[in-house]
Parts: structure tokens; sequence; C-alpha cells
């Protein structure tokens, strides 16, 4: 997956050239380009923005440096998006959309946003990472590389990674713990010694369905309405933890 990424700030961009995502571009799962918006500029003083027409606080990026930094990286066939507050909210099914494509052109915003004309003519879709507001587009970007690189096959050791953690499996994760068994005073869960797998699958449900119940009652009332298939025990679980308050 190739991304194109305009913004004034590149250097901004350095924590995702580490860890997972950086160990994907050496595997040339994915591919970035950063391109400074500044580098086009035509002005003599390289200025990349300017008042807004009819008044108001704030400058506007100005469309000539990005139309040239876009006609660079030739979008003809690449979907464009602009990361902005403006934007639909991405989430899980917007991701897995927006992960087959090969080719994707970021293009990061900032003061009070950019000329309407650069939106217009690339056809750029407006996202979001919530309902707030950041002080550029580089974070937004780097928030959304991060959650769709994970659903690229080859990104995560663990193939199933991805989809069986947290609001993946439609319930939040299950509590985890590691060496030493006792910590301050605090003992790990009996059951997860027991070397029983069918006994800690159960508790580990048990643990995913009262965490988001109390953490996210909107995500465990669509659970209990559309999970797939229960077992038994599974149903058993299901309906003490629908027992309790
Ligand atoms: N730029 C500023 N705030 C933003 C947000 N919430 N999402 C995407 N881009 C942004």
């Amino acid at each position: 997956m190739h991304f194109d990424i305009l913004t004034l700030f590149p250097e901004m961009f350095a924590p995702i050239t580490s860890s997972i995502i950086g160990r994907a571009c050496d595997k040339e799962i994915l591919n970035f380009n950063f391109v400074n918006i500044r580098d086009y500029s035509l002005d003599k003083h390289k200025s990349t923005d300017d008042y807004s027409f009819g008044g108001g606080p704030g400058l506007v990026m100005s469309a000539q440096p990005i139309f040239d930094a876009m006609k660079a990286v030739n979008p003809k066939h690449k979907r464009v998006l602009y990361m902005s507050p403006r934007g639909r909210v991405i989430d899980l099914p917007k991701l897995k959309e927006l992960s087959k494509e090969q080719n994707i052109v970021i293009l990061c915003g900032h003061y009070e946003g950019v000329d309407q004309r650069v939106l217009d003519y690339w056809n750029a879709e407006e996202v979001s990472i919530g309902d707030y507001v950041l002080t550029g587009g580089e974070l937004p970007a780097m928030v959304l590389i991060d959650s769709l690189a994970r659903l690229i096959p080859g990104v995560l050791s663990n193939e199933n990674g991805a989809m069986e953690e947290s609001v993946y499996s439609g319930l939040l994760e299950f509590p985890q713990y590691t060496k030493p068994r006792e910590y301050e005073g605090m003992e790990v869960p009996e059951v997860l010694l027991s070397g029983n797998h069918k006994k800690i699958d159960l508790w580990r449900f048990e643990q995913a369905l009262i965490l988001t119940k109390k953490q996210r009652p909107d995500i465990f009332d669509n659970y209990v309405k559309n999970h797939r298939d229960l077992t038994k025990d599974e149903q058993k679980v299901m309906e003490k933890v629908l027992r309790m308050l």
C-alpha cells in the first residue's frame, strides 16, 4: 500500500517510521512518500497561506502550493483524503474499505484549513478521527495510517491479531497478565494458571462481557443483539453477566 502524504511538517511523521509500521516499510508492505507542500510554493518567501476572503481569524492554506504538490504525486487514479474535523469520523467499516486501496493520498491541513478549491478539484474526501479539533492534520493522519496498517496482511506478525483484539471481536479485550505470578501483593487470577483452556476461554469471555458492559454499554448492547452463535457454556456466562447490575 502506497501513501503520498502532503504536509508542511514531514518531520512530524517520525513515529510511523519505527516499530511495527517501520518493519512493514522494510518488508515493502507499506511505502510512504512525504511531500513538503512548502517546496512547491512559487511565492518568493515560500509562503503557503493567506487571509480568508470575507474576513475572519486565522490563515487559510493557499491553493497553488497544494495544487502543484498534488500534480507531483499524480493523484488521478488514487484515493485522496483530507484530514479534517469536518469529515466523517473513521470507524472499522471505513478502515476495512480503505484497506482495499493500493494508493492513498493524504492531505494534512494546518491553520484554519485549505482553500476549498483544492478539495473540490482533487475530489478530496474529508475524514476525521473524532469530534475534537487538533492543530493540524499530521497526528490524525498517523492515527489513520496506524489503524489501517494493522488490517493489511503481513503487517502484524500474528495474522489473526487485529481481528481478535478489542472492538474488532465485538467486545473489549479481556484483562491480561504476565510474569511474575504475584506483584506487590496482587495475584494473577488462579484460572489462568490452571492449564484448562476451556475454563480459561470462558473466564476471558466473561471478563470481556463485564468490562464491555461497564465501560462501553453501547458496544455491549450491540453485542447482545447481534452476537454470533454461542456455545451452551458461553450462553450461561452471558446470562450471568446480564443478571449482574
Ligand atoms: N485536523 C484537525 N482536527 C482533526 C480531526 N479531529 N480529525 C482529522 N483531522 C483533523
